[in-house]
């Protein structure tokens, strides 16, 4: 054979077998002792200086090529062709699983009990502007009602953007995007800027709810937040509403319910009051209507704010609102 045959076929062959063994077959014919290229190596001496160059270069080179070849290719057969034997007693590796934040399972829980009434669930970016984060929902610049929210300005020099220091700026964000009716809450990440302790967290999380239409009451909220409350603790409950303030509602109100562990007896959770406290709501304020350019004698609707890290700790006995980003594995895996 010439060194043209050899490299017309060897190739071919070389990536048809199926097995190992035909594999060491086609290195025989090739490469063995008597192989056709090793009988072209070998007949090199008996060739001119000239010849034994060129012909011997392409020789070795070629002999290169198919030994790559043959490499690559008993590693693709690897075990092939044999029988292996597979014991199925054997037992199997057990699958480590990890474990879900409890803010995550308390999120999951809450969002699927809302999607459950109709809701859609929508979010928000956490850097937000000063005029979503508060002109728009009624706390003007200098106004006192902006010392409820301690705020982390983002560019000090112009004070326009913040981490946004509640949900309710996706209020803004929905409205000024999407026509009413409609139903939806807001998951996400908040930031306040005040000390921490067993109750406070300089990052935590809320979840807002927005419902407008033609004929939305209190009355229709205090319906929903009592169905939720009783979806998420699994018992009946009963809902109170307080006057609060909050600028962006009106009237605005502080929801309680009694509390899902002593059932209104007094324990520690409740501080021995028998409620618990939920969250703020209201009816949404003409101005926020004003600002989204929304006709306040046409529409109207409740909106409500509530913590997720307040829940968890009450559904899973948590005492302190710190456990939840401390990082601790010890925590996590508890649930
Ligand atoms: N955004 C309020 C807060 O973080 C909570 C809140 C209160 C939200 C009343 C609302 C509401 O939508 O109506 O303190």
């Amino acid at each position: 054979m010439t060194l043209q045959e050899i490299e017309q076929l060897v190739f071919a062959e070389i990536i048809r077998v199926t097995t190992a063994k035909e594999l060491e077959e086609v290195q025989h014919t090739y490469l063995g002792r008597k192989g056709h290229l090793t009988a072209i190596l070998r007949g090199l001496s008996t060739l001119s200086l000239e010849e034994k160059r060129t012909i011997g270069e392409q020789a070795n080179a070629l002999r290169v090529r198919i030994e790559t070849a043959l490499k690559e290719q008993f590693g693709k057969l690897e075990g092939k062709g044999e029988e292996k034997f597979f014991d199925i007693t054997f037992p199997g590796k057990k699958v480590v699983t990890g474990h879900l934040n409890p803010l995550t399972l308390i999120l999951r829980e809450i969002e699927d009990i809302f999607i459950s009434f109709g809701f859609s669930v929508v979010e928000g970016p956490e850097v937000e502007t000063e005029f979503n984060n508060f002109d728009a929902l009624n706390i003007p610049a200098n106004h006192p009602a902006r010392e409820m929210w301690d705020t982390f300005w983002l560019k000090p020099e112009n004070q326009k953007l913040l981490l946004r220091t509640h949900t309710s700026p996706v209020q803004i964000r929905y409205m000024m995007t999407h026509e009413p009716p409609f139903r939806i809450i807001v998951p996400g990440t908040t930031y306040r800027y005040e000390a921490t302790d067993a109750r406070h967290e300089m990052q935590f999380t809320q979840v807002e709810g927005l419902v407008v239409g033609k004929d939305v009451t209190l009355a229709n909220f205090k319906a929903v937040i009592e169905a939720f409350f009783i979806r998420l603790f699994a018992q009946k409950v009963e809902i109170r509403l307080r006057p609060g303030y909050f600028p962006f509602v009106e009237p605005g109100v502080e929801v309680d319910a009694t509390c899902p562990r002593c059932k209104k007896k007094g324990c520690e959770l409740c501080k021995f009051s028998g409620w618990l406290e939920l969250g703020g709501a209201g009816m949404v304020h003409p101005n926020v209507f004003d600002a989204v350019k929304y006709n306040p004698k046409e529409v109207q609707g409740f909106a409500f704010g509530i913590g997720a890290e307040r829940f968890a700790m009450i559904k899973y006995g948590i005492p302190d609102i710190r456990l939840f980003r401390s990082g601790d594995l010890r925590f996590i895996r508890q649930f």
